[in-house]
């Protein structure tokens, strides 16, 4: 039986190699010394290395879409032609060495209230001030996530300049020679600060009712899909659930995954989660699995499953079952950069080596 994990996808005109793909993965070292926001060294290293262990695309980390809605200092960036050129050099690399024809997408984000934060290893947490090069957030109101600084309550004026801050680096990124952009509209950043009702308390015309708080996220995929290619796909990322009382749910999930392919989106991307701190997630193997099943089949969209997925067998079940059209890795794609290649074997799919580790290819077992 041919792999159904290792099997093309296509998306408008772009034809994925196979679906076992690399989830969006914040490195938080965009230094000062090499620029604000530009990848550098570490990131072609990191990207690179998935692409020659096979992955068929790689999405970038949240690259901010302007300097506000980075949720670190050192997060990327696509605000800028410097931020653009480091990226270009990480696409040619992964075009030039992906074993496989591996494609790489853009995420474009904005971290809203849950910006200027920490970075994980810094030795910190919460919220950077000021004199430590932080600034002051903006969200949908004035209400803090837990312990973090408060934000200001966007005007009409700042929500329409963020929509077009998503245009503008989606333009970047087309320019730069992304073969896809994703809108991260999950974990609690700006597009779902203003989604969840448990977040979103505004009156105005971008509150109020489920079709107002979605307003924002589909207002920047309008925008970004304008800007885009026709022939490019283009993919949102949301959280199906907030796993809190009150808050996003599938049912919500499924009516916003409607509304965006109906608007262009061609794929989502389903993760879960990062609204609010009192969140009750309950963590076991493939647990966003179901809401990429449910969005698939109700909305009638392709999609991406995310989140403890490790296995080849598992990734496969979900594409061979039809319960989603690609499987997004993180962690077990740090674990080990050339799982592709490893599950690949693993299911007794022909995969393409990168000439310079043939001489690894296990042809007689490991
Ligand atoms: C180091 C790290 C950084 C992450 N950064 C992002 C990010 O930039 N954008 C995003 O949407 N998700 C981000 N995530 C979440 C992952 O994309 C993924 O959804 C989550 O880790 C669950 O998948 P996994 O079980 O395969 O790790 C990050 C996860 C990790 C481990």
């Amino acid at each position: 039986m041919p792999s159904a994990l290792f099997s093309p996808l296509q998306l408008r005109s772009l034809t994925v190699p196979h679906r076992g793909w690399v989830s969006p993965m914040c490195q938080y070292s965009c230094h000062p010394e090499t620029g604000e926001g530009v990848p550098n060294d570490w990131h072609l290293m990191h990207l690179g290395s998935f692409a020659a262990g096979g992955a068929g695309l790689i999405m970038s980390e949240a690259a901010a879409v302007n300097p506000a809605g980075r949720i670190s200092p050192l997060d990327a960036g696509l605000y800028s032609d410097a931020q653009a050129e480091g990226w270009e050099r990480i696409i040619r690399f992964v075009h030039q060495y992906g074993a496989v024809d591996c494609k790489i997408g853009a995420q474009l984000a904005h971290a809203g209230r849950k910006a200027s934060t920490y970075w994980p290893f810094s030795g910190r947490s919460g919220s950077v001030p000021g004199s430590d090069g932080g600034w002051v957030t903006a969200g949908p109101t004035n209400q803090p996530f837990d312990g973090y600084s408060e934000p200001a309550a966007m005007s009409e004026a700042e929500i329409q300049g963020v929509v077009a801050d998503f245009a503008a680096a989606a333009s970047r990124a087309v320019a730069a020679g992304f073969d896809t952009v994703e809108i991260h509209g999950a974990h609690g950043y700006l597009l779902h600060q203003f989604q969840s009702p448990l977040i979103n308390t505004r009156t105005d015309s971008w509150g109020g009712s489920e079709e107002k708080r979605n307003k924002l996220m589909l207002a920047v995929v309008d925008a970004v899909r304008a800007v885009i290619p026709d022939s490019m796909p283009l993919l949102l990322r949301i959280s199906a659930s907030d796993w809190a009382e009150g808050g996003v749910d599938v049912g919500i999930s499924v009516r916003l995954a409607r509304a965006a392919a109906e608007r262009g989106v061609d794929l989502v991307d389903v993760s879960s989660g990062g609204a609010v701190a009192h969140q009750r997630i309950h963590a076991v193997p493939g647990y966003q699995a179901g809401f990429a099943e449910q969005v698939k089949r109700e909305a009638g969209v392709p999609t991406g499953a995310v989140g403890l997925l490790t296995s080849a067998t598992q990734a496969e079940d979900l594409v061979a079952n039809g319960r989603a059209d690609a499987v997004f890795m993180a962690r077990a794609a740090l674990r080990d950069p050339h799982w592709w290649l490893r599950a690949a074997y693993e299911l007794g799919h022909d995969i393409t080596w990168v000439p310079q580790y043939e001489r690894a290819v296990p042809r007689h077992g490991f």
